[in-house]
């Protein structure tokens, strides 16, 4: 269970709570690291910066992708293209013309989809779901958003993986320290709210909901005081490995559902790293929709990446329903074995109360 947490407050999933979280001395890992306010920030970032370098002018994005990426880049200074990668592998690589670089993502953890032939112009990594899983790569640059593995209000970096010098972060904008002190004063309520101290949940899911909504949309920013203290404070090495542990602990105990079906991580890709949490495939869109339903009621609360909205392009029929039919549960390090025992056992009931009228269980 987890720390400090009231039982009849518990809950899994969704979004961090604040964390008093210590270690002796930061780690290593952010030596080289550019902080920026956000992923998308960090991935705009080291966009202009290989525009005024190198002249890139026509970046190619991955057709599955966390949708708020898209929407910063709209209004920059780039072409925007659309190549096929998902969750499903790749399509056929882009022939790169002068001025073309390639973003690539590392999906869930499971590592970079392999590409049918390598790329002829530069490339960007986003790593965001397992930000350390990058340690032999080649790319220009190579960026993370960190609020997806971290308990952290805001916060993304930009590094160079092929040792190009880079500059000082970003000054921190007004308009993102504002949005990011409405975020940490919703992850602080969270947690006073997990503690018993309140029953009103609307005292900081508002809140926490205006700051996603106001994130990214000003000038790009670096990251605040507040999560770069923060990120010193936690010990990275020791998050990743409970998020490991519990991530198999926790598809082997969901292994045999009755048409749900654990997606194990491919075999072959590239920097494969710790899964973000553990996906289920549900047979339709349906089922899917009834078993969050179920999960929520009993406050589980999983996530889907990502929900498509309108798209500028046609997503691909596999992604499409990747989007429509798997949800994903949260394994990081603010979850313990009796958690994962509660959420398990939750999960195979309600796959048996939904697939009671297809199936016999
Ligand atoms: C793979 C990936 N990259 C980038 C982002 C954007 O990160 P941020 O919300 O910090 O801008 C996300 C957001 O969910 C993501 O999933």
């Amino acid at each position: 269970m987890q720390m400090g947490i009231d039982p009849n407050r518990w809950e899994h999933g969704s979004d961090f709570h604040l964390e008093a979280l210590f270690t002796e001395e930061a780690s290593a890992w952010w030596e080289g690291k550019v902080r920026l306010a956000s992923g998308r920030d960090a991935l705009l970032w080291v966009l202009l910066l290989g525009r005024e370098r190198y002249g890139w002018t026509r970046v190619w994005l991955p057709s599955y992708n966390c949708e708020v990426v898209l929407q910063r880049l709209v209004g920059s200074p780039f072409q925007i293209r659309v190549y096929e990668a998902g969750p499903e592998g790749c399509g056929p690589t882009p022939n790169a013309e002068p001025g073309d670089v390639l973003v690539r993502t590392s999906y869930f953890g499971w590592g970079l989809p392999p590409l049918d032939r390598p790329f002829e112009g530069a490339t960007v990594e986003d790593h965001t779901h397992d930000p350390w899983a990058a340690t032999v790569s080649s790319a220009t640059f190579a960026v993370a958003s960190l609020r997806k593995t971290l308990p952290l209000s805001d916060g993304g970096v930009a590094w160079s993986p092929s040792g190009v010098p880079l500059p000082l972060s970003p000054a921190l904008t007004p308009d993102h320290a504002r949005s990011a002190a409405r975020r940490q004063a919703a992850m602080a309520l969270k947690r006073l709210y997990l503690a018993g101290a309140f029953s009103d949940k609307e005292a900081y899911r508002g809140m926490a909901v205006q700051a996603e909504a106001e994130l990214g949309q000003g000038a790009l920013s670096g990251m605040t005081g507040w999560s770069a203290a923060m990120a010193n404070a936690i010990p990275l090495e020791t998050w990743r490995e409970t998020r490991a542990a519990n991530g198999e602990w926790l598809a082997s105990a969901l292994e045999g559902l009755l048409g749900v079906e654990v997606i194990r991580p491919p075999m072959d890709w590239e920097m494969p790293g710790v899964p973000l949490g553990v996906f289920l495939r549900c047979r339709s869109a349906a089922i899917r929709q009834a078993l969050r339903d179920e999960l929520c009621a009993a406050r589980i609360y999983p996530a889907v990446l990502w929900p498509v909205g309108q798209l500028p392009y046609a997503l691909p029929e596999a992604q499409r329903m990747f989007s429509d039919t798997t949800l994903m549960l949260h394994v990081d390090a603010r979850y313990a074995r009796p958690d994962l025992e509660r959420v398990a056992q939750t999960v195979r009931s309600a796959v048996c109360h939904i697939s009671n009228d297809v199936f016999s269980c």
